[in-house]
């Protein structure tokens, strides 16, 4: 048997090749179909309902349409208030293995929580959807911060810097997984044992499959820097995201590492900027779930107490776009805002709608071609076409 060994960051090698990693500009995701109004918390008639024809049909438009990802949330339960937002969802694994199956270019992830799967059966998992999507799976892995659904596993008494060590230790486990030819590890950590650790098969991506990190805290910009390919910033300008991706670019390259950099936004697109604003008033305050948004503000901001103000500017976030960096406007608008954000130094955007059925196919014809026309991203598809 090996001994357990201390990790060493140089260790973790980054990932360079696939889709995701090629100089062809700004990578797009579909992310937060598996979920209720994943985009937005609204009333609205029109918000998010999920089925499966209908999320293996729009996650084939993206892949058509050259998309890089789909990335789905990890979610147990929802905001409750009148329409439960984010409550009724698919779980992560089997909704990529299932499309994995169903598509053959667009990087699938699953997105796990670190305290609610052990390390072995995650590094298994992966690795069979790795087999099934010869080559297409990646994992985001989520700390967790909504205590009552971690509480359902019994596991919602870590604290933040807790949760994010426990993390850690949850990917050294399942690195040396898919990468220790060693039939027996011994792994002894402050929160995590595990004796005579095997797996096989290895997944076959080089080094591994690509592991996404979506915190903003400090706390989570440290563990993204020494072990994710693909992390997360959040601003509320194209300056503010230049000097974040700066700062985890400088982190990562503490730990001798290099990683690329995302947000993730929400679309709200209109033939003018006028009729986009129009829209997203008569979803995010005339058709609001106030109570809904209450309670994920409570949730996620852990009951932090902030002045009424602060409150209600992050109210009608949440309610207009979970959020996510704002792109509100025409087509045209919103290709400048993108062209903003790849200038800025970001590699891809993870995108919501509060209607993908609407969204996702008037975001491919009217806003895809402009950020072609512009030079932002060349697709995959426009690739294979030349080829
Ligand atoms: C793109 C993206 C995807 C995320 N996916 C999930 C998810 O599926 N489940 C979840 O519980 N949290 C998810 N999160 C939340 C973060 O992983 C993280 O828990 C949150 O930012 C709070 O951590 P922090 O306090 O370290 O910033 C996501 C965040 C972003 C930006």
């Amino acid at each position: 048997m090996t001994q357990s060994r201390p990790p060493t960051e140089s260790a973790i090698p980054r990932h360079t090749s696939g889709p995701l990693f090629t100089d062809t500009g700004l990578k797009l995701g579909v992310f937060g179909l598996n979920v209720t109004s994943a985009g937005a918390v609204t009333a609205s008639p029109d918000r998010h309902e999920i089925n499966w024809d209908q999320n293996v049909r729009l996650v084939r438009l993206a892949e058509d349409a050259g998309f890089e990802a789909a990335i789905p949330f990890s979610r147990w339960r929802g905001f409750e208030g009148q329409t439960n937002p984010w409550g009724t969802s698919f779980e992560p694994y089997t909704w990529a293995s299932a499309l994995a199956a169903l598509t053959s270019r667009i990087s699938i992830f699953t997105t796990s929580h670190c305290l609610t799967v052990s390390p072995v059966f995650a590094a298994k998992q992966i690795a069979t959807i790795d087999a099934v999507s010869r080559g297409r799976i990646g994992l985001n892995v989520v700390a967790g911060w909504f205590a009552k659904e971690l509480r359902m596993f019994n596991v919602e008494t870590l604290d933040h810097e807790a949760r994010y060590g426990y993390s850690e230790e949850w990917l050294d486990i399942l690195l040396r997984l898919w990468s220790e030819d060693s039939d027996d590890f011994d792994y002894r950590g402050h929160w995590l044992t595990v004796e005579g650790g095997y797996s096989h098969p290895k997944p076959s991506q080089t080094p591994h499959p690509p592991l996404m990190n979506a915190a903003f805290s400090a706390r989570g910009h440290q563990l993204a820097a020494r072990y994710a390919d693909i992390a997360f910033v959040s601003a509320l300008d194209p300056a503010g995201v230049a000097k974040k991706v700066r700062e985890i670019r400088e982190l990562a390259a503490g730990f001798e590492r290099e990683l690329s950099v995302w947000v993730s936004a929400s679309v709200v697109c209109a033939d003018t900027d006028r009729e986009a604003a129009q829209l997203l008033r008569q979803y995010s305050e005339v058709d609001a779930d106030e109570t809904a948004v209450r309670n994920a503000i409570e949730w996620t901001m852990g009951g932090a107490q902030m002045p009424p103000e602060q409150h209600a500017q992050l109210a009608s976030a949440v309610a207009a776009t979970m959020a996510g960096y704002p792109l509100v406007g025409s087509p045209e608008t919103i290709g400048r805002q993108l062209s903003d954000l790849s200038a800025a130094g970001i590699d891809g955007v993870a995108l919501t709608w509060m209607n993908y059925e609407n969204g996702l196919p008037r975001f491919i014809a009217d806003v895809l071609p402009i950020l072609e026309r512009e030079g932002v991203r060349r697709s995959i598809a426009g690739q294979l076409d030349q080829s």
